[in-house]
């Protein structure tokens, strides 16, 4: 029996995996971020702690026999947060998100202060990631950077709690932009360029790999028979990729959670930061997930939700399975900034073209492809990169919507192909760490992809109203900084 764990941005999420790998029970609980101001999200880590105790305790309460006989944790996470610890292992201050604008500034004076950033780490240097996070807590709150003895991404700072041990895996660790991507292991010129040493950082371990054990103490809570292994783990995109099987080159998907991005497994890096594109390590050793990242996606469709005062399944629930013909309103999805393509964190979302006939449905499919354009826009940056994408899998809340799904096919022009329920997802591709990090079996072995249950196929008619309407949506956008 396995434990996933994915300490999410809304919420934690536990899944329990048989020895077959079928998910028998599930507990998730949501989490609240706090915007103290403007394009500013943060979460406290007590939190993600007393969430994710709750999910367990849940699980020991409806299954426990099958809690006891847990053998691996792997663990999934929000990546790029920043969770600045004292010298007792307290956290200083709130994590600051991965989706957070604050340091735009700051990444400025990274790329100038070590001109290698881009080549080494992949990535552009860039608001949401931890290294910026930590020039601006050393400008606004230099107290609080003194105090710092360690930095730590959301869910090592979970497995800190779990375990006592201070350890990230290389999937999470490359979004901090103190990695380097090719080598898989620190920078030393990337830390001291923002005044951090390898003191301040945990130890890397691959994904799947052992990295150490539940405490006795949280094993006996529990009801565990033994100190499970808790695995590397991986960032919530590459935990999916595990999820799904996506861990060949050729194996491109889409995920529509709170934020949404478009990922290709590589066997090596093909980086493109000029065209913001991301580079990740994958939970994989020997793979690289090349991405197209944004940071609103089905996030854009709860706002919506909030707006009209209804669920989201009530706003869906009028459309039809397919579009007839794009929206006449366009919505940038630019809620909390964007990272692909624009790289700019001050950016806001947009509706154009409302009209005393504009009513609700149109609103709702003009977000829903308003993100679509969005990935479009994550395709062409990944084609610059020479990665070409003929079909995607599709991950994550917002595969709920058969509508949704046939835009995006439509958008992307490619087929997009779902999955049967719970068996995808970033707990899911947690749980298949932590049963590696065990079992030493073969990756292939575990890795295998789930059932597709259904294939959105573009229609050629759409496709060509969409790509009429993309240089006009892509007009709208006017850069903030
Ligand atoms: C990826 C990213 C988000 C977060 C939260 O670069 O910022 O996907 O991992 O899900």
């Amino acid at each position: 029996m396995y434990l996933g764990i994915d300490l999410g941005t809304s919420a934690v999420k536990t899944v329990l995996v048989d020895d077959v790998q079928r998910v028998i029970a599930s507990e998730s609980r949501l989490l609240a971020t706090v915007s103290p101001q403007s394009g500013y999200y943060e979460q406290d880590p007590a939190q993600w702690i007393d969430t994710t105790f709750a999910t367990l305790d849940a699980l020991k309460a409806s299954h426990a026999d099958a809690l006891a006989a847990v053998r691996g944790i792997g663990l999934s996470g929000q990546m790029h947060g920043a969770t600045l610890l004292d010298v007792s292992g307290k956290p200083l201050r709130p994590c600051i998100l991965w989706n957070d604008g604050r340091s735009a500034a700051e990444c400025r004076i990274l790329e100038q202060r070590w001109p290698a950033l881009r080549a080494v780490t992949g990535n552009k240097a860039m608001a949401g990631f931890t290294a910026p996070k930590l020039l601006w807590i050393a400008t606004h709150e230099p107290e609080i950077f003194a105090a710092t003895k360690l930095v730590l991404l959301p869910k090592a700072y979970l497995r800190l709690v779990l375990s006592g041990e201070a350890i990230e895996d290389v999937s999470d660790a490359s979004g901090s932009l103190w990695l380097d991507a090719a080598r898989r292991d620190w920078s030393d010129a990337a830390l001291a360029a923002t005044g951090l040493s390898r003191d301040h950082m945990p130890r890397l371990v691959e994904g799947c790999a052992p990295a150490t054990t539940l405490r006795s103490e949280l094993a006996r809570r529990w009801g565990m028979t033994r100190q499970p292994v808790i695995a590397g783990g991986a960032g919530d995109n590459p935990a999916g990729a595990v999820g799904i099987g996506a861990i060949e080159p050729g194996t491109a998907f889409v995920s529509l959670g709170t934020s949404g991005a478009l990922l290709a497994p590589t066997n090596r890096i093909a980086a493109n930061p000029d065209r913001v594109v991301h580079t990740f390590c994958h939970a994989i050793p020997g793979m690289w997930i090349q991405a197209g990242a944004i940071l609103s996606a089905a996030s854009c469709l709860a706002w919506t939700a909030r707006l009209f005062g209804v669920t989201e399944a009530e706003l869906l629930a009028p459309l039809r399975s397919r579009p007839q013909a794009p929206s006449p309103v366009s919505f940038l999805p630019y809620l909390a900034g964007e990272r692909t393509p624009h790289d700019d964190p001050a950016v806001r979302g947009m509706l154009d073209g409302l009209s005393h006939g504009t009513d609700r449905g149109t609103i709702v499919q003009a977000v829903l492809e308003g993100v679509a354009f969005a990935l479009a826009d994550c395709r062409d940056a990944l084609a610059d990169a020479g990665i070409a994408i003929a079909e995607a899998d599709v991950i994550g809340g917002g595969s709920r919507s058969a509508f949704w799904l046939s835009v995006l096919a439509n958008v992307l022009n490619v087929p997009i192909h779902r999955f049967a329920g719970g068996e995808t997802g970033a707990a899911f591709g947690a749980a298949r760490l932590g049963r590696l990090a065990v079992t030493g079996e073969a990756i292939a072995a575990v890795c295998t992809r789930p059932q597709r249950v259904e294939t959105f196929e573009p229609d050629a008619g759409l496709v060509d109203a969409y790509a009429e309407r993309l240089p006009a949506w892509r007009e709208l956008y006017r850069p903030r900084h």
